[in-house]
């Protein structure tokens, strides 16, 4: 009993030795500054002229510790930030050289020591979050839990098989052993093929309804991945730019089609070229919440030089990562909805007023806004929901959008409805319930979606 104590209490204590020098350790990676503390700092002080990562007003400042080490002394790393001037007038030559290569002049910042460590702990520590791909097969993409359930399927496809082979052998043995004490023949040189046939026909009954639940299973399996339950929903990548519908749909009731003026004429809506964000930020060069920081990379993408107000030839396009991504088997056109159609961008993209940046919404999201005529049950961007909107989506029987606004005879719909009226008794059959709906149109069709 002693030494079962002993013996435990010596691995407890090995426990606790080796959780505290664990913790020690995490906590050793802070010891040199509060990073969270020091993105703040950062972005309030430092912002204005310097990227962590790339170069600015100022310099890259990712380093920089460093090169004050090797080229002068950490001591004069924290005086040159303190008052760049008063080291120079000093004469170090490290600091004269850097004034003399970015030849503006570095305001003498009122910072601590510590909150030095800080802001350069964030900075040592920051990474150019380049916003990664959206996964292949779709936004939000073949999510794991897809395949998970697709591998649960096999899992049970293969125990099945186990199970009635399993099962097979005992009651091939069994019947074996019963044959022989009936003195009936066994044929001893059987081949395993003319045994597995001669067992599935024995056991027939069993047999058929076990290989049927198989395909049945797997066949469920297929179509549930066919329908993609929800994978495109509330997808919302991270955009090289903190841009804000709130702010600009929103607070600014800038139109959606200043914008994304495309939307009316073609089958895609587009995202606005830089260009269209400088009829602004030319002269708006500061954001209530951001500063300077984002806005200034609309500046770098267009190659705009904020301070001699002058195009430097330098461009670099914005890289919008793209939120909606139907697979390229499915053709869907913009104008055709919103012009022809009469569909109100927020029938499909929710309240954008209330967004940042965009996200694929959520059925809920779709249903919550009052003014959506349509109200989904199938998940958003999924065969299901286009669908569901083709049948439940009207087109009055006097030819007028779905808002109810009236179109004349050579309209489009006018032109459709005449079409229609030549086969009297199809029109007839659509018209029982007083409304063609867009499926009847030949919104359900195959082809009309699919290439
Ligand atoms: C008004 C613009 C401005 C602000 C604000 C500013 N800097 Fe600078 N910084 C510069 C410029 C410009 C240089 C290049 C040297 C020069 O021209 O004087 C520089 C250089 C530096 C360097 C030397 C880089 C190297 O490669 O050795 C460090 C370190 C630095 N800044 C840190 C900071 C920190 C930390 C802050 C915020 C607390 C800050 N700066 C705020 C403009 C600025
Ligand atoms: C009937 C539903 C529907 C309506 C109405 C609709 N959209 Fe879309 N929108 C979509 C779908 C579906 C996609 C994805 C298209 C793709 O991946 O090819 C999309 C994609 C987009 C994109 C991404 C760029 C592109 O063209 O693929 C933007 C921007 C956009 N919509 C804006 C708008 C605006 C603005 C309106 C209103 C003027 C609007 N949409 C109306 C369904 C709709
Ligand atoms: C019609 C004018 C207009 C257009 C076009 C425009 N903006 Fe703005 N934007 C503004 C105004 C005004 C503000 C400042 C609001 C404030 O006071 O914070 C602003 C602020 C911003 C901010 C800073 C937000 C903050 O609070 O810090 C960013 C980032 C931004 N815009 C990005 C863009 C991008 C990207 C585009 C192009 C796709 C664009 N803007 C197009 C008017 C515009
Ligand atoms: C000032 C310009 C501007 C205005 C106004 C604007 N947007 Fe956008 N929109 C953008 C930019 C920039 C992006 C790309 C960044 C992102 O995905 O949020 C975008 C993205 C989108 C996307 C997602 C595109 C994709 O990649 O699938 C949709 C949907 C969208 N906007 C709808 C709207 C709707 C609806 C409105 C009106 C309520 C609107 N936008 C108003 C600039 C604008
Ligand atoms: C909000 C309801 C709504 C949703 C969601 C919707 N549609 Fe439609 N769709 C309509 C309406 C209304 C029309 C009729 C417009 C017209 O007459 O051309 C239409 C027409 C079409 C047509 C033309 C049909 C024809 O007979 O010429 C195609 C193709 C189409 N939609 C594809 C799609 C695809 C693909 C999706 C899903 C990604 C989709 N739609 C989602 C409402 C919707
Ligand atoms: C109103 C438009 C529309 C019509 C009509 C339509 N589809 Fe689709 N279909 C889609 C969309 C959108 C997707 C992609 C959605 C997804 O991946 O979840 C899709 C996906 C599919 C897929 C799955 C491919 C994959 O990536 O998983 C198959 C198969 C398919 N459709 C077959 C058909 C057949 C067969 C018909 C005719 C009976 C048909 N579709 C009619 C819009 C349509």
């Amino acid at each position: 009993m002693k030494v079962l104590n002993s013996f435990i209490s010596q691995r407890f204590k090995l426990l606790v030795v080796t959780a505290i020098s664990l913790l020690s350790f995490s906590s050793n990676i802070y010891a040199e500054g509060d990073k969270a503390k020091g993105e703040v700092l950062f972005k309030a002080n430092c912002g204005a002229c310097h990227f962590p990562h790339k170069d600015m007003t100022g310099p890259a400042l990712k380093g920089a510790r460093q090169r004050w080490i090797d080229n002068s002394s950490e001591e004069n790393f924290y005086k040159w930030i303190k008052d760049s001037q008063k080291l120079i007038g000093e004469g170090d030559s490290y600091a004269s050289s850097l004034f003399n290569e970015w030849g503006s002049v570095m305001t003498p910042q009122a910072v601590s020591d510590e909150q030095i460590d800080d802001i350069f702990a964030y900075v040592d520590g920051y990474e150019d979050v380049t916003p990664p791909p959206p996964p292949t097969g779709g936004p939000g993409g073949t999510d794991v839990a897809e395949e998970s359930s697709n591998a649960i399927w096999w899992i049970i496809a293969v125990l099945l098989l186990i199970v009635i082979g399993a099962v097979g052998t005992v009651r091939g043995n069994l019947n074996r052993v019963a044959k022989v004490e009936a003195g009936e023949a066994v044929n001893e040189n059987e081949t395993l093929a003319q045994g597995a046939r001669r067992w599935a026909w024995d056991n027939r009954g069993w047999f058929g309804v076990t290989m049927l639940l198989v395909v049945v299973a797997l066949l469920t399996a297929g179509m549930l991945d066919l329908m993609k339950i929800g994978v495109f929903e509330d997808y919302k990548p991270e955009q090289p730019i903190a841009y804000s519908h709130k702010l600009h749909a929103g607070d600014l009731a800038i139109d959606c089609k200043y914008c994304h003026n495309a939307v009316t004429k073609s089958k895609h809506a587009t995202i606005p070229t830089v260009n269209v964000c400088m009829n602004c930020h030319k002269t708006v060069t500061e954001g209530t919440t951001t500063g300077t920081e984002e806005i200034a990379k609309i500046h770098d993408a267009a190659g705009w030089d904020a301070d001699t107000k002058s195009f430097t030839g330098v461009t670099k396009p914005i890289k919008w990562v793209k939120v909606h991504n139907l697979p390229d088997h499915v053709y869907f056109n913009h104008s055709q909805h919103v012009e022809v159609g009469g569909v109100d961008c927020a029938q499909c993209h929710g309240d954008m007023k209330k967004e940042t940046v965009a996200r694929v919404m959520t059925t809920a999201d779709l249903n919550a806004v009052e003014e959506n005529k349509i109200k989904f049950s199938r998940p958003t961007l999924t065969m299901g929901w286009c669908i569901e909107c083709h049948q439940l989506s009207n087109v009055d029987v006097a030819g007028s959008h779905i808002d109810g606004a009236s179109e004349s005879e050579d309209s489009y719909y006018g032109v459709i409805h005449q079409r229609l009226m030549k086969d009297k008794e199809t029109y007839q059959k659509y018209l029982e319930d007083d409304v063609i709906s867009v499926a009847e149109l030949g919104g359900w069709e195959c082809a009309k979606c699919h290439y």
